[in-house]
């Protein structure tokens, strides 16, 4: 079902953005294995972190969901039971790889699988060092899913990750708790440390210098209530929508703003954006409401150690650089190419049909903005990050634009079309 997109004058209010999709994740996965209940509000109630909780219940952890908040009842670090059937993990790549970390280290055998997309994910990444550890992992054609874990006796490893990933540093670290000896990774530069945060909160011992993360295994994790802020990843929409359309205003609520989330804010300032951070607040976890007023963008490279700050982030990014004046070069960025879509390709193909100057590299994008752009009919390629990057490009677009899936949002932002048009009203 295609979904009419239409062009706006300008945004203008006030919006709270869902919960944060990383620590939603892990808020359920160690909560689980917290010594008692976890009360968890601002839950992200988005496909992805549903397949979190159906996995978890899975293995007899009873988990309350409410409009209010999500009760884990934690069963210990060795109370997970054998599910009696496969673990099914729809779209979510951390849900995949985290939950095989846990699995490595436990008394039980058990089946990973996903969607279409997740079976097209590379997964020897956590393969090869949780078989490091000890654990007896095999995927299809060695590096797919479906995954199949047998139980094994974990050690600790000392290992230097090939790429700055989050989920893969997870895995490893989640493995870790089950070892029985510390667990050293390295990562090649600081990705987003939601798991080093919490698992410290919940008592374990994690110490992170620099780049090298060490955790050293807990006898056990002790419960603690949580409250997710808003995704910065979900704002970063809202941040781009308002600086392109002229005579924008908006702040966004309660976003969470820890400083490996907020290369999106470092970019956009770059290119001259307006963007205010307000009543800065928080204590695991930073946040603050972010005001954001249209600006005149101009070009910015976008490479190197940044990446992995804002990851998530260039497809809209792409979409701010096409309004910018002067060019934008994404370099360092090939991970792009094993996301939900290759990002890569997908971005330059849509926005290329607004007319935009856009060309795709190894490992990134030139794009040379400014130009005036037309409306089209977009492909989400089942993509949320893609549907909701051309929604906001269609924003500024000239003429009419539809979206073919528009329902994929709801893997991250199911309400993201309605915030979106709320804003577009009082911007009239
Ligand atoms: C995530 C890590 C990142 C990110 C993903 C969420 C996480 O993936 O793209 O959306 O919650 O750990 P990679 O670890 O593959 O970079």
């Amino acid at each position: 079902m295609s979904y009419p997109l239409t062009a706006a004058q300008s945004l203008r209010g006030d919006v709270t953005v869902p919960g944060d999709k990383s620590i939603s994740h892990r808020a359920v996965m160690f909560g689980a294995l917290a010594d008692a209940d976890t009360h968890i509000t601002g839950f992200l109630m988005g496909e992805d972190c549903l397949s979190t909780i159906s996995c978890f219940k899975k293995m007899g952890v009873s988990i309350d969901v409410s409009e209010k908040e999500v009760v884990v009842h934690g069963v210990g670090l060795h109370g997970l039971k054998a599910p009696d059937e496969l673990l099914y993990t729809g779209n979510s790549g951390t849900t995949t790889r985290l939950l095989c970390g846990i699995l490595a280290g436990q008394p039980f055998s058990s089946t990973v699988n996903g969607d279409a997309s997740i079976q097209k994910r590379p997964m020897g990444r956590i393969m090869k060092p949780l078989r490091e550890m000890g654990a007896d992992i095999s995927g299809k054609d060695g590096n797919l899913c479906p995954l199949t874990i047998h139980p094994a006796p974990l050690h600790g490893i000392h290992y230097t990750m090939p790429v700055a990933s989050a989920q893969l540093k997870s895995a490893i670290l989640l493995a870790g708790l089950f070892a029985d000896s510390p667990t050293t990774v390295v990562e090649p530069a600081p990705s987003r440390d939601h798991t080093e945060r919490m698992l410290r909160g919940l008592g374990a011992q994690v110490v992170s210098n620099g780049t090298e993360i060490t955790l050293t295994p807990p006898k056990a994790l002790h419960a603690v209530n949580v409250e997710v802020p808003g995704d910065i990843s979900s704002a970063a929409y809202f941040l781009v929508a308002g600086l392109i359309l002229p005579d924008s205003d908006i702040v966004i609520r309660n976003v969470g703003i820890n400083p490996t989330r907020t290369g999106i804010l470092d970019a956009l300032e770059a290119m001259g954006a307006n963007i205010e951070r307000l009543n800065e607040r928080g204590t695991v976890e930073p946040i603050c409401d972010l005001r954001v007023r249209s600006s005149h963008l101009h070009g910015t490279p976008i490479c190197g150690d940044m990446i992995p700050r804002l990851i998530d982030e260039i497809p809209v990014l792409a979409v701010a650089a096409a309004f910018a004046e002067g060019e934008t070069v994404i370099r360092d960025a090939q991970e792009l190419k094993v996301k939900e879509s290759n990002r890569i390709a997908t971005m330059t193909a849509e926005l290329s049909k607004t007319g935009a100057d856009v060309r795709e590299t190894e490992d990134g994008m030139i794009i040379r903005g400014d130009k005036p752009l037309h409306g089209a009919n977009f492909a989400s390629y089942a993509d949320h990050r893609v549907a909701m990057s051309m929604a906001v490009c269609a924003l500024a677009c000239e003429g009419d634009s539809s979206i073919d899936d528009p329902d994929c949002v709801a893997i991250s932002y199911p309400t993201f079309f309605e915030t979106l048009d709320a804003l577009k009203q009082k911007g009239e």
